[in-house]
């Protein structure tokens, strides 16, 4: 039980990465928000975390909407009385070169990247100062390290999540807040395996065998391979972290690049 009785909201969570941090959380006995715009996927994740003995509540919302997100949190405070942990999950890809990508490609990524870490801060925090505590997970990418052919809005959004992350916990330091970053390599969740599908059709062989050439493990990232790593930020074992990267990506980073 690590996040006994933590109220915890988890953005993006009816897919991928998000579903099993939410799943991970609510065995070690979290209160889970379940936010997405997917209400179907959403909803399917708070189902299957109740079904499991655990507690989970789905709250539907825009996380680029300062409006929803906004009442969102006020739902959460009203229902729950504070919020613990918020992890600035959510996000999306974005593919292409500069001169290949379309104005509004850019902008959608920008957006949803680092204005969806933005919003659920800005409402989430007062209530955090107010507790004198809490932690804030930010989703950053093993990308915001290196290079990676066809990536440029994607690695800039993710470089700018990292550096917020940073000057974030220095001004909420004095209110007993962490806020760490975590970097993840690939990890095989439902958008990778669709991008892998419309790159190399059915080779499925060929496509993990090309992603296997940029780490060190012999092993694809699975979701919950990252889920541990929130839960461990998002718990008190890693109280002494602040403003930190997690690497969780095979040796990438560490390994291939250095
Ligand atoms: N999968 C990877 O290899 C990988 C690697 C590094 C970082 N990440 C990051 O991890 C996070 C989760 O990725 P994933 O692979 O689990 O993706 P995913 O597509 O499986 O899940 C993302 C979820 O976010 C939701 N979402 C998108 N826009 C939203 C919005 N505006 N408001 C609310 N919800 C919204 C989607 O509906 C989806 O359910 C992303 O930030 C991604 O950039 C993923």
């Amino acid at each position: 039980m690590r996040l006994k009785d933590k109220v915890t909201l988890i953005t993006g969570s009816g897919s991928g990465i998000g579903k099993s941090s939410a799943i991970r959380f609510a065995e070690e006995g979290a209160i889970v928000i379940i936010n997405d715009l997917n209400e179907e996927h959403g909803k399917a994740t708070a189902v299957e975390i109740e079904s499991a003995g655990g507690r989970a509540h789905f709250i539907r919302a825009d996380v680029t909407k300062a409006d929803q997100v906004q009442a969102m949190v006020a739902e959460i405070i009203e229902r729950f009385g504070r919020i613990d942990v918020l992890f600035n999950n959510a996000g999306v890809s974005g593919v292409g070169r500069l001169h290949e990508i379309e104005e509004e490609a850019w902008d959608r990524v920008i957006n949803i990247n680092i204005k969806g870490v933005f919003l659920p801060s800005k409402y989430v925090l007062p209530h955090m100062m107010e507790a004198k505590s809490g932690s804030i997970i930010n989703m950053s990418s093993c990308i915001a390290e290196i290079g990676l052919a066809q990536r440029g809005s994607y690695a800039t959004t993710k470089g700018a999540v990292l550096s917020l992350t940073k000057s974030m916990q220095v001004d909420y330091a004095p209110y007993n807040i962490r806020v760490n970053a975590l970097l993840p390599g690939t990890i095989l969740t439902p958008f990778v395996e669709d991008y892998l599908k419309k790159s190399y059709g059915d080779n499925q062989e060929a496509a993990y065998a090309s992603l296997k050439t940029r780490q060190l493990s012999g092993d694809l990232g699975r979701p919950e391979d990252v889920a541990q790593a929130a839960l461990f930020l998002a718990s008190d074992e890693s109280k002494f972290m602040m403003g930190s990267p997690l690497y969780i990506d095979g040796g990438v980073v560490f390994g291939k690049n250095a």
